[in-house]
């Protein structure tokens, strides 16, 4: 018995109070229902600070009867409306067992080891070289502001300037270039690297949303002539919006002609590139120089995963690496017969985080559990799930798909039977999909592709069933009809 106010044992009994919340939670019966009941909970949970704490009981009575039950279920079988997902069962596991087991991903210890091992499986489940140097962070964000730092500092010290230990040179002007569906947080990113969110220049896209490749060059060019310094390309493996790929083959021809790093942002899409048939879409992965994925999105460990690879780790550590603390300095030589005596690779040096829970944990649970291929086979059923959905709209009067799905989006709306004008279309499929989320389990997002306001699934967790695509395709028409005979009413 230790004299903390916080309970130090009793863990089977705790977990045991929640579990039951956790399995019902996970029936997904009641997706409207914590949006309905807002305001209970709010007035249970939104309290003055306690002076007194209530114990470890009703603390975790709280939890599993107004927290757990009031959650967000982006892991049920209907939601698709993020590109993230819910983890599934042996990731989940996992996560708790690394904050109770090893809070931290240093020193000597299985779950230190994992960093490594995961990287080295997950960069090969993407059909990436093994030997490319990893590091996990908590998303893409993260992730692309670290590969991103990486091709600042080469750009710069080209010019001989130590950009990470010196700053940028005075009245420099770095340029980025990615594709105007790239997702916003390059932009974030050249933000926080002092190179300013208009340092991203936006590279138009074809009409399969995809950047062109064509026009890259010429601006390349011009901003050399101007002084400018590009510091990336990015190819975007997957688009946010639509799913997708930018022409890697083409990019890598105009970043190397140029001397330009290339930077693959496949925070969704680049474990697809893996899987055999459809690796030919992402032709030229393997000639970036940076690329990050997200094992929150299809590998479904649960948010907080992200790992950015390079080729270079010296970069990253030049870019990163903190003045040394002597608190971190361990003594390391020789046979090591504590945990703390090897303090394993400095990733703290090669990142924006120290202090980090352990992540290669979850990337070893989801790959030793269903392997290479079952995540392979996980993506090809998304990937047929985004094309049926795809058919079905094309097969059906009132339906009208707006993209050739490359990955595992699909983005399509309700077309009345007679003629109305675009905005009218807009403004329908936006009162549609409230609809939907309202009254059923469907629940994905929207997007705009070419202007149109688009229904946008994006199948990328493990529970979607066929049921839930074809309902999809139906609720879609049932809503949208009743809508229409309202309105004509
Ligand atoms: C292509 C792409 N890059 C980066 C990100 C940012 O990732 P995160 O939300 O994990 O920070 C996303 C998120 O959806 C994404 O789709």
């Amino acid at each position: 018995m230790t004299s903390d106010a916080a309970r130090a044992d009793g863990l089977t009994d705790a977990v045991q109070a929640v579990l039951p919340a956790l399995e019902q939670w996970l029936r997904f019966t009641d997706m409207t229902g914590p949006a309905r009941r807002r305001d209970s909970w709010q007035a249970v949970l939104d309290v003055p600070l306690p002076d007194k704490g209530a114990g470890a009981g009703p603390a975790l009575a709280e939890l599993a009867d107004w927290v757990v039950a009031n959650g967000l279920p982006i892991g049920a079988p209907g939601f698709t409306g993020f590109i993230t997902t819910g983890p599934s069962t042996v990731p989940a596991v996992a996560q708790f067992a690394a904050a109770v087991a090893s809070p931290q991903r240093y020193a000597v210890s299985a779950f230190n080891l994992l960093e490594g091992v995961s990287l080295r499986w997950l960069a090969q489940a993407c059909g990436l070289d093994p030997t490319v140097a990893g590091v996990y962070s908590s998303g893409g964000s993260v992730a692309n502001l670290l590969a991103l730092g990486a091709a600042r500092q080469a750009a710069f010290e080209r010019l001989g300037v130590d950009v990470g230990r010196d700053g940028l040179p005075p009245g420099a002007r770095g340029r980025i270039y990615a594709g105007t569906e790239a997702h916003h947080t390059i932009h974030r990113s050249a933000a926080v690297l002092g190179l300013g969110r208009e340092a991203v220049r936006p590279v138009p896209v074809d009409d399969r949303q995809r950047v062109r490749p064509d026009l890259l060059a010429g601006m390349i060019e011009r901003d050399v002539a101007a002084g400018d310094v590009p510091v990336a390309v990015v190819g975007v493996a997957g688009t946010t919006n639509t799913g997708a790929i930018d022409p890697l083959d083409a990019l890598a021809d105009v970043a190397e002609r140029h001397g330009v790093w290339l930077h693959v942002d496949g925070a969704y899409g680049l474990p697809a590139a893996g899987v055999e048939e459809l690796a030919g879409r992402f032709a030229g992965v393997r000639r970036a120089q940076s690329w990050i994925v997200d094992p929150h999105k299809w590998l479904a460990t649960g948010v907080g995963c992200a790992a950015t690879f390079v080729r270079d780790p010296e970069l990253l550590h030049r870019t990163f690496t903190q003045t040394p603390a002597a608190y971190l300095a361990m003594p390391g030589s020789g046979a090591v017969a504590s945990a703390f005596e090897d303090f394993g690779v400095h990733y703290d040096d090669l990142s924006v985080e120290l202090s980090a829970p352990p992540r290669g944990v979850l990337v070893w649970a989801v790959l030793r559990e269903i392997g290479r291929d079952g995540l392979h086979e996980r993506i090809r059923r998304h990937v047929a799930y985004a094309r049926r959905l795809t058919d079905l709209a094309r097969a059906h009067p009132r339906l009208e798909a707006l993209t050739d799905p490359e990955l595992s989006v699909a983005c399509l709306r309700y077309r009345p039977a007679h003629p109305v004008a675009d905005a009218e279309l807009d403004a329908l499929n936006e009162e549609l999909l409230r609809r939907l989320w309202r009254t059923t389990a469907h629940l994905p997002s929207s997007t705009v592709v070419a202007g149109r306001f688009a229904i946008r699934p994006c199948y990328v967790g493990v529970r979607h069933t066929d049921a839930d695509v074809t309902g999809l395709a139906a609720a879609l028409v049932e809503l949208g009809d009743a809508l229409v005979a309202e309105r004509a009413a």
